[in-house]
């Protein structure tokens, strides 16, 4: 079962339509980037009444602070009030940057979010988290807001770049580790070029509700879908400060094959399980290149997870496929090790 503000979106203009003609917003912006400006704007606006666009640079690199000053400086130039809705078009980086500015602006509008990349539809588009990287590290400002809407529709895929729809296989791949041991098991006959998103895409996003539904502020089990990301946000930092940035959900396959051995090894996953893991995704995602000078500081860069307590280290872990526990205790000198396992190959 999916929460109400969530819809599968056959007919996205449609649903959209539909849903704006209840005409209860003064005005209306539209948050793009040039991609999603191309691509799938068109997508949506027959049917759409009035509105204006709001256009901010694509990527990571921009999901920053001084970006929702230009987001606030549009709304405020053209007068938008607290009646006001944002529809956020776009991946994750349009999806949580405009949820955040949406939900400070004037203390808070209305905002709608249209996912346009895998990694959107299937994971940051779910949950209500919201935030901006600072100085060095992701999502370090942030709150959690709900948008009024998702409305999800496949047909988005169609424009992205394969290396896009790769990454964000990565959650895919981390909702059946944590909590689905028989989609696992199916993932090794599965090719990417040959998915149907209209069956992964729901079935992958009832996975992640049914842990944010029963714990909405990461008290306590929703912290197991960070499995993967505490070594992952770690080397997606150090690469983002590189001259060859990496998309998220490469950092994040990474930090799953990091984490899979910190599970044998502090939580029991059976050898079998890891190299099972490994294996499979080594088979999709391409090694990272993590030079020997750079370790030291990308552990050093775990330090700062969200997760942490008084300087200790926590790490959400899988004690067999399809069962993840969270709050363990990890040493750098065990990341290291992590790391290491990684880096063989
Ligand atoms: N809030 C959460 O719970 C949560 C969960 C996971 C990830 N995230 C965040 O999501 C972000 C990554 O999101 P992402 O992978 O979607 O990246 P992204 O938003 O940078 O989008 C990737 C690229 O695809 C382009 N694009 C988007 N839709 C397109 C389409 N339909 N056709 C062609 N091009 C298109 C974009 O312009 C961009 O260049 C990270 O910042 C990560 O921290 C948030
Ligand atoms: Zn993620």
């Amino acid at each position: 079962m999916l929460a109400k503000n969530i819809l599968i979106s056959k007919d996205i203009s449609a649903d959209l339509g539909e849903f704006l003609d209840q005409g209860k917003y003064s005005q209306i912006g539209v948050l793009v980037d040039e991609n999603t400006l191309i691509h799938c704007y068109p997508q949506i606006t027959p049917g759409m009444p009035d509105h204006g666009i709001i256009e901010i640079p694509s990527g990571e690199v921009h999901k920053n602070l001084g970006t929702c000053q230009g987001i606030w400086d549009e709304l405020t130039q053209a007068s938008y009030d607290r009646n006001s809705l944002l529809i956020n078009l776009g991946g994750g980086v349009i999806g949580d940057m405009g949820g955040f500015s949406g939900a400070a602006y004037k203390r808070g509008i209305d905002f709608i979010n249209i996912p346009t990349t895998l990694l959107a539809q299937v994971d940051a588009s779910i949950g209500g988290k919201l935030g901006v990287d600072y100085k060095n590290f992701k999502n370090h400002i942030g709150f959690f807001k709900d948008p009024v809407r998702v409305l999800v529709n496949t047909g988005f895929l169609n424009t992205l770049d394969p290396r896009e729809i790769r990454s964000g296989f990565a959650e895919v791949i981390k909702h059946l580790l944590i909590i689905d041991p028989d989609g696992w098991s199916k993932l090794e006959t599965l090719d990417l070029e040959e998915m149907d998103w209209e069956k992964i895409v729901p079935h992958s996003i009832e996975l992640k509700y049914s842990i944010v539904r029963k714990d909405p502020t990461e008290k306590g089990l929703r912290k197991i879908l960070n499995f993967g990301h505490t070594i992952g946000h770690a080397l997606e930092s150090h690469f983002l400060n590189g001259s060859k940035p990496i998309l998220h959900g490469e950092a994040i396959a990474a930090g799953m094959v990091a984490e899979a051995y910190l599970s044998r090894k502090k939580v029991g996953l059976p050898e079998q399980e890891l190299e099972d893991i490994k294996t499979n995704i080594n088979r999709i995602f391409p090694q990272l290149d993590v030079k020997e000078e750079d370790q030291e500081s990308i552990i050093s860069n775990t330090v700062q997870d969200k997760k942490n307590r008084k300087g200790s280290i926590y790490f959400s872990l899988i004690e067999r496929i399809g069962k993840a526990v969270f709050d363990v205790e990890v040493s750098k000198s065990e990341i290291k090790e992590a790391l290491d396992f990684y880096l063989k190959g």
